[in-house]
């Protein structure tokens, strides 16, 4: 087959070549994206005199041909016509004839790929909103059912301060939430036209690259021509705040692992969402969260392939840049992925409310609380921080808690004690003393939820 820039040359493609240089196996993924550019980039040409009304009307409905084949998947793709951009032409020119020819007027592939991306990953970015905000939907309502069920806070990973499990999972709420506002911003950058930019330098044609925009319904066009071409920012913008979301994902997966084991049994996944073992027939595997916490091995990889792609490339375009497209398809594909698994499984979750409650009640998470308590009674923190670190010794080694004591006993240790203690060590007491802003109190607690649910938009 001859190509569509055959005319200079004297020699047929090595075969192997053709193979390796074509981007059709993966920018297929834009076929619809394309000959949306391709319909603006027409009908401007016809407003701006450059092609006649009679061309405009049948490079148009060539291109709806062309685009009900590829809706209803019977478009032939071919690797010899090496991309999408090409295949469409291609396909176009079959059916309408030479007038097929005319579309590529006034523009490049170079600023024809750039559109494509743009266009496709500003509806994967409002896709992806939407979807987080569902996760966010389905931790709101667990975290509703859950402001006064108490489990130990940790820092270090080990006990430290009992704290409500709404509250613990909020923390994810407002993380997602950052994410969200993130991927929000980045379509100011996204919504930027590059068509018209040509190859590198703009046309000679009179075009009108505001019309482009406008029909494409993009915010604004790029102002330098070499730099529309050239800019892959927004391509990596999407795959640092993926990266970021991933990374917050992978931190609640752990937690899931964590709990639902034998060892904590704060939760039970749904059976819906877990596996079996071959061979252990008692085994229920959490392997959704593992997967997803994998899985952000592969979204970091992304960004740093591309990150190394762009690296030292000199302006304008250049072959390497085909390279931004199969880790930013497989960002899209693994986020699409996670979120649509992370609301229903935090949703069918159990909360093994019983066990968090025994949790607390075993251990010493109290501790800052009758610290905080002998500072009341007019001990400096450093003297009652010392004071209570024997306390809890003593506990150790007599294997009792905080509750435990009795009144006997922390006299040893000061005479600032009294029978009040025993309330304030409770750990519903402990929870709803840390009542400044922010804090696990059930009142704040419940306050939280009330302002997150004013971030969700459906
Ligand atoms: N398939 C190419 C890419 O993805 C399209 C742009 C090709 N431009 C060129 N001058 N070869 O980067």
């Amino acid at each position: 087959m001859s190509k569509l820039w055959g005319g200079r040359f004297t020699k047929q493609t090595n075969e192997l070549v053709e193979e390796f240089t074509a981007s059709i196996s993966f920018d297929k993924e834009f076929a619809e994206e394309d000959v949306e550019g391709s319909l603006a980039h027409v009908i401007m040409l016809g407003e701006c005199g450059v092609l006649t009304e009679e061309e405009v009307t049948q490079i148009q409905s060539g291109l709806i041909t062309v685009l009900n084949k590829i809706k209803n998947d019977t478009f032939e793709y071919s690797v010899a016509d090496e991309d999408i951009h090409m295949n469409i032409e291609r396909a176009l020119i079959e059916e309408i004839g030479p007038v097929g020819g005319k579309l590529h007027t006034g523009r490049s592939r170079n600023d024809q790929i750039a559109t494509d991306m743009h266009l496709y990953l500003e509806r994967k970015t409002k896709h992806f909103i939407s979807l987080i905000e569902q996760v966010q939907q389905s931790i709101l309502e667990q975290a509703a059912d859950n402001v006064d069920t108490i489990l130990p806070g940790y820092t270090h990973l080990q006990r430290a301060q009992p704290i409500s499990f709404a509250h613990h999972l909020m923390a994810y709420f407002w993380m997602l939430e950052r994410d969200k506002s993130r991927f929000e911003d980045s379509l100011k950058r996204i919504s930027i036209s590059p068509l018209g930019a040509g190859a590198l330098a703009g046309t000679t044609f009179s075009i009108d690259r505001s019309r482009t925009a406008e029909i494409l319904g993009f915010m604004d066009v790029y102002p330098n021509s070499l730099d529309a071409v050239s800019d892959r920012d927004f391509i990596l913008e999407f795959l640092s705040i993926a990266s970021t979301f991933m990374m917050h994902v992978s931190r609640l997966s752990e937690e899931l692992v964590i709990w639902s084991s034998q060892e904590f049994q704060y939760i039970e996944l749904d059976d819906s969402f877990c596996t079996g073992s071959s061979i252990m027939p008692q085994k229920k595997n959490p392997d959704v969260p593992e997967l997803l916490r994998a899985k952000t091995g592969r979204v970091n990889g992304n960004l740093f392939g591309l990150l190394t792609v762009l690296k030292s490339l000199p302006l304008a375009y250049n072959k390497d840049m085909q390279e931004d497209k199969e880790g930013m398809l497989d960002t899209v594909k693994t986020l699409d992925g996670t979120l649509k698994l992370l609301a229903p499984m935090i949703e069918t979750m159990v909360v093994k409310k019983e066990n968090m409650k025994k949790s607390v009640q075993h251990d010493y998470s109290n501790a800052t609380d009758i610290a905080d308590y002998l500072v009341n009674q007019g001990s400096t923190f450093r003297e009652a921080h010392e004071v209570i670190g024997k306390i809890v010794l003593y506990g150790i080694e007599n294997q009792k808690y905080l509750l435990d004591l009795t009144m006997e006993e922390y006299k040893q240790f000061s005479p600032l004690f009294e029978e009040d203690i025993y309330e304030l060590l409770k750990p519903q007491s402990v929870m709803n003393a840390r009542n400044s802003y922010g804090g696990t109190s059930e009142q704040q607690v419940r306050n939280q939820i009330e302002y997150g649910k004013t971030f969700i938009q459906t």
